[in-house]
């Protein structure tokens, strides 16, 4: 049994399954380069307290910075209990009675909520990134297929025609503001929690503001025992990271219904498709399958993290342990939701001419019910003599667009003498802000394009 940096207390060691039981450096490892620089930052803060001669700050300085360098190749040992102890004892190793004095007045639990709000701040960024990148994506689609016309469903019924620009920027609104939710908890991320000690603040005379600059923070915390205890930030991380991949979960399944026998609106790269082991006829969106699938693993994450804290009675407690690998597993399939659905927008085909021939024509009926109003038929009139004729249509199995003006007027003395019924036209009425008109599609592609040159500054 290897002695740990806590054995004083203690006359015998862990059990073996105890020790892995408790050892979470599988998890923590990847912040080693975090934990390195938070000590680098707090080897200042000390020795500016007079804990560290100058001559031992600048040596476990240099040791730091030589660690740093190699932080993805360190060795680690199976006794090595997380990171902290484990920068701890390779610190040591190379410095000695030095390296033993890099954790006065600092404890873990102050040491690990800086390095998981340093690495959260890092992964969150990428997690932006990639969004952007496909809203990008989302916008080109948007304004290359501006001039299709499709169906738009309620109730998976077609409902009304719409531009097929239209239909993506819908997408680039939502996915927009994900991107905004992650600037936004990204400043949760951005407090200093270093100096909270293990729970009550230092015991020593800690410039917490040289910390901060050094750290690259926006500010330092304000409670000790806040700063250890809470992890609010990553609940509020992994709750913008359940409603990005809610989205893409959703657009996803649109995705799935659209390139399935019935719609073949879209047609997916053989990149993003695999095949059956047993019917070789078959072309799956896999790619689009995982993406649905894959969300539940961060909604799970988010409902591990608010059981883990819901009955912590204040301040640490080793649950809290638990907050790291589901957080970071997260952050990580959201990266890779975004990038895949990024490749699979920018490779798939359209098949334009497909959608054109499927569009139904009863998609019209709220246009023909409009046409009635301006014709001086109150609107629930009007909608009850569009009703009947599409009823009729059904039942005679004819386009609503096939009917001749005699034939509509039949059906009610408002009707004009010239009705021209086309999708083009039922268009061109949603030319209003935030409509499907082309102006609007146009105007909302122009303000997509602002905002992401803003997200990308
Ligand atoms: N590995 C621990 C964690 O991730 C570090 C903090 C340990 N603190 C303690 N008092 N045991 O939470």
């Amino acid at each position: 049994m290897s002695k740990k940096m806590w054995h004083g207390r203690f006359e015998k060691g862990n059990d073996p399954l105890m020790e892995k039981f408790n050892r979470s450096l599988g998890v923590d490892s990847v912040m080693a380069e975090e934990d390195i620089k938070g000590s680098i930052a707090w080897s200042k803060a000390i020795e500016k307290a007079g804990i560290l001669k100058k001559n031992e700050g600048d040596k476990l300085r240099k040791a730091l910075n030589e660690l740093l360098r190699k932080s993805k190749e360190l060795k680690f040992l199976d006794s090595d209990e997380d990171i902290h102890m484990a920068i701890e004892r390779l610190l040591t190793e190379k410095l000695g009675i030095i390296g033993k004095k890099i954790h006065t007045g600092r404890s873990r639990n102050d040491q690990v909520a800086l390095d998981t709000r340093m690495y959260m701040k890092k992964l969150c960024g990428q997690v932006q990134d990639s969004l952007l990148s496909l809203l990008k994506t989302v916008l080109a689609v948007a304004e290359k297929e501006k001039e299709v016309i499709m169906p738009a469903f309620t109730h998976l019924q077609a409902a009304q025609p719409v531009s097929m620009g239209h239909y993506f920027m819908s997408w680039f609104y939502m996915i927009e503001r994900d991107i905004s939710r992650f600037a936004d908890c990204a400043k949760r991320f951005d407090i200093m929690p270093l100096a909270s000690g293990a729970l009550a603040g230092s015991g020593y005379k800690i410039d917490r503001e040289l910390l901060r600059r050094e750290l690259g923070f926006a500010a330092v915390s304000d409670n000790s025992m806040d700063a250890v205890a809470d992890r609010d930030y990553l609940i509020e991380f992994l709750s913008a990271a359940s409603i990005a991949s809610m989205h893409l979960s959703r657009f996803a399944e649109d995705m799935i219904i659209f390139c399935s026998p019935g719609y073949r609106y879209f047609e997916l790269s053989d990149a993003y498709s695999t095949g059956s082991s047993i019917m070789p006829n078959k072309k799956n969106p896999d790619s689009m399958e995982l993406i649905r699938g894959k969300t539940g693993r961060i909604f799970g994450a988010l409902t591990t993290l608010l059981t883990v804290t819901k009955g912590l009675p204040l301040t640490y407690n080793k649950d809290l342990q638990e907050d790291k690998a589901p957080v970071f597993d997260a952050a990580e399939t959201l990266k890779s939701l975004a990038q895949i659905f990024d490749g699979v927008l920018a490779t798939m085909k359209v098949n334009r001419d497909k959608i054109a021939a499927s569009l139904p024509s009863d998609m019209l009926a709220t246009d023909l019910a409009d046409i009635l109003v301006e014709n001086g038929l109150p609107f629930r009139d009007a909608h009850e003599v569009v009703g009947r004729i599409v009823l009729d249509c059904n039942k005679s199995g004819r386009e609503l667009t096939s009917l001749t003006a005699s034939e509509l007027s039949a059906y009610s003395k408002a009707m004009p003498k010239n009705v021209k019924l086309t999708f083009k036209g039922a268009l061109l009425r949603r030319n209003l802000y935030g409509g499907t008109g082309p102006d609007s599609v146009a105007a909302q592609i122009k303000k997509g394009k602002k905002l992401i040159a803003e997200w990308a500054k």
